[in-house]
């Protein structure tokens, strides 16, 4: 299939049913990268539903990563209760303690640069130079490893497939709004292609979708047997 109209289709789509996550920035606003890098430590082991009231906290408390930075540590646990692995919250002030103190307040703008930071892995560097910086940075998480292995029906099981679907994920990441393309490919996930019950008669995407032109998007991705 020839998937030069694929990312115009998403974008698209997402210009009318975006999520409004409290993360996001109006439609046409600048992002902060300060706000998109706590949601995607946040966003790393805890759903978007759950996330949303402590973003909304933390941004209220501390508006800044200067902010961030100053706090005693034990306050920022105590904001964490109830969101799990706490050495997120940890890395989140050793990495704010960084971007103040060696970066001069403002976030590294590609992906070695925020992989440098604590709790700032390949998925989060990626998320974050696409999102804050408008770089056209190949972003994978698990509702894009599951939309991608269908558009392009790939059967072989994860998660050994998943350098395959990196490089299928950066052949479609467009120059223009990377950050869109990758958050519209989360929603997508999330709200038409969804695990058990994909509705591809409400996809943008449907005419570019192998897996649904052979009947089969349902069954992907597959998994390797434990
Ligand atoms: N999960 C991780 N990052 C996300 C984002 N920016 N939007 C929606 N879901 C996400």
């Amino acid at each position: 299939k020839n998937n030069r109209d694929l990312p115009g289709a998403l974008l698209a789509w997402y210009n009318r049913h975006a999520r409004r996550l409290p993360w996001r920035a109006p439609p046409g606003a600048k992002p902060d990268p300060y706000r998109v890098w706590l949601s995607e430590i946040m966003l790393q082991q805890t759903t978007v539903v759950t996330v949303g009231p402590y973003f909304e906290r933390f941004v209220a408390r501390w508006p800044s990563v200067q902010a961030l930075a100053a706090s005693p540590l034990e306050e920022i646990l105590t904001e964490w209760a109830g969101l799990g692995y706490y050495a997120r919250a940890r890395n989140l002030h050793r990495a704010a303690q960084m971007v103040t103190d060696k970066f001069d307040g403002r976030f590294p703008d590609d992906e070695a640069g925020l992989k440098s930071l604590p709790g700032i892995g390949d998925y989060t560097a990626a998320a974050i130079a696409a999102i804050a910086f408008d770089r056209p940075a190949a972003v994978l998480d698990g509702n894009i490893e599951r939309v991608t292995s269908r558009l392009y029906a790939i059967t072989e099981p994860l998660p050994g497939v998943k350098p395959v679907l990196r490089r299928l994920v950066a052949e479609i990441t467009p120059r223009q709004r990377p950050g869109d393309f990758a958050q519209a490919m989360m929603d997508l996930g999330a709200m038409v292609c969804q695990p058990a019950r994909p509705r591809c008669l409400l996809c943008p995407l449907v005419r570019f979708c192998e897996g649904s032109a052979q009947g089969i998007a349902a069954e992907l991705p597959r998994k390797a047997a434990k």
